[in-house]
């Protein structure tokens, strides 16, 4: 018999959001709005590309993100996703038994990647929804090597401000590695929500990560990054997976980054969709936190599973936490008039 590692075997399964042909999804927190004007031409040439390997170091892209950022490249290092970046990191500083401290109910991948780098995870509880991050430091021991601090929170919506992201990084330290996870930064007003990367940038324990799946619309081609110091990312950059950004996925991101216009434009419609998608079902009784990201969260607790199955009785998939909440992604206009009515007409 194969013998399978002992920590495989407590570890759940990632659980994407269901995917039901002809139904509204409004489960996995992606765009609704589809390609952006200049990518899927790019696509279309690059598609011809793909019997050779990728640029395994990603130069263009890299270049542009730097450009964007106003960074030196030596500080990026990219994955299949920021998940794999998520990866590459905790297989960066992560060894058997090391502690890995986030926030829960957080990214559900947090406590798998950090099971199979072979740490532990410690998950602190939120509160108000929220990340606690006094009880995160307080969760910090020498065994810690690595937090997690997903700002805004999937699946919660919620964000931590400045004042309290600061006290927090001058409380943690500096050698363990905070990771901002800022993958919905781009639906996140500003003024009340830093950016990590100007905020903290400039310490060597802080790392910035952002991905290409959600303000981008690039999902389904796998382009995450993230900003560390440079000695840190040459580390980074040797974990990842060979080749495991494709071409095609490296040109869009590129010809996406230049779209950033356009990526604003969709995000502001996003976020007037969350008001207006807020209000109604606070209107319904339903206490929804103030969401800073492209998705609210009921916290339904038991029923969560009930209000599921009452939704897709109307073809609507949302993604239920059982026994927590309910996170509905932020659709087209009329996608979240479906989800309204359901959330009209359910009895809870
Ligand atoms: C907080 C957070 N981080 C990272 C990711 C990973 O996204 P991707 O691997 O598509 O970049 C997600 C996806 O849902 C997320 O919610």
């Amino acid at each position: 018999m194969v013998r399978v590692r002992a920590s495989l075997s407590q570890l759940p399964s990632y659980v994407p959001g269901r995917k039901l042909p002809g139904a509204i999804i409004l489960a996995s927190n992606e765009s609704p709005y589809g390609l952006l004007p200049g990518v899927a031409g790019t696509l279309a040439e690059a598609a011809g590309g793909v019997s050779r390997y990728p640029d395994l170091d990603a130069t263009d892209l890299i270049e542009a993100l730097a450009a964007r950022h106003g960074i030196d490249p030596e500080r990026i290092a990219v994955g299949a996703g920021s998940s794999e970046v998520c990866g590459q990191l905790l297989h960066t500083v992560v060894g058997p038994g090391d502690e890995v401290v986030f926030g829960w109910r957080s990214f559900e991948a947090y406590p798998i990647l950090t099971a199979v780098a072979g740490g532990t995870a410690v998950r602190v509880p939120l509160r108000d929804h929220t990340l606690d991050l006094d009880a995160m430091a307080a969760a910090i021991t020498p065994r810690t090597r690595l937090v997690f601090v997903c700002n805004p929170n999937n699946p919660t919506s919620t964000a931590v401000g400045e004042r309290e992201l600061l006290d927090f990084a001058d409380r943690v330290p500096r050698d363990v590695l905070i990771v901002v996870d800022e993958a919905y930064r781009e639906y996140a007003d500003p003024a009340l929500v830093p950016d990590a990367l100007a905020l903290l940038g400039d310490r060597p324990n802080v790392v910035v990560l952002r991905t290409f799946s959600k303000a981008y619309g690039l999902a389904g081609l796998r382009v995450g990054y993230c900003v560390a110091e440079p000695d840190l990312a040459s580390h980074v950059r040797k974990t990842q997976v060979p080749f495991s950004v494709s071409a095609l996925a490296q040109r869009a991101a590129v010809v996406a980054l230049g779209e950033a216009a356009e990526v604003a434009r969709r995000a502001a419609r996003t976020i007037t969709e969350r008001d207006r998608v807020t209000q109604r079902l606070r209107a319904l009784g339903h206490d929804v936190p103030d969401s800073q990201s492209n998705f609210v969260w009921l916290p339904l607790a038991d029923a969560s599973g009930d209000f599921a199955v009452h939704c897709l009785g109307g073809r609507v998939v949302v993604r239920p936490f059982l026994g927590e909440g309910i996170r509905v992604t932020l659709g087209l206009p009329e996608e979240n008039d479906a989800l309204l009515a359901l959330a009209a007409t359910w009895i809870g």
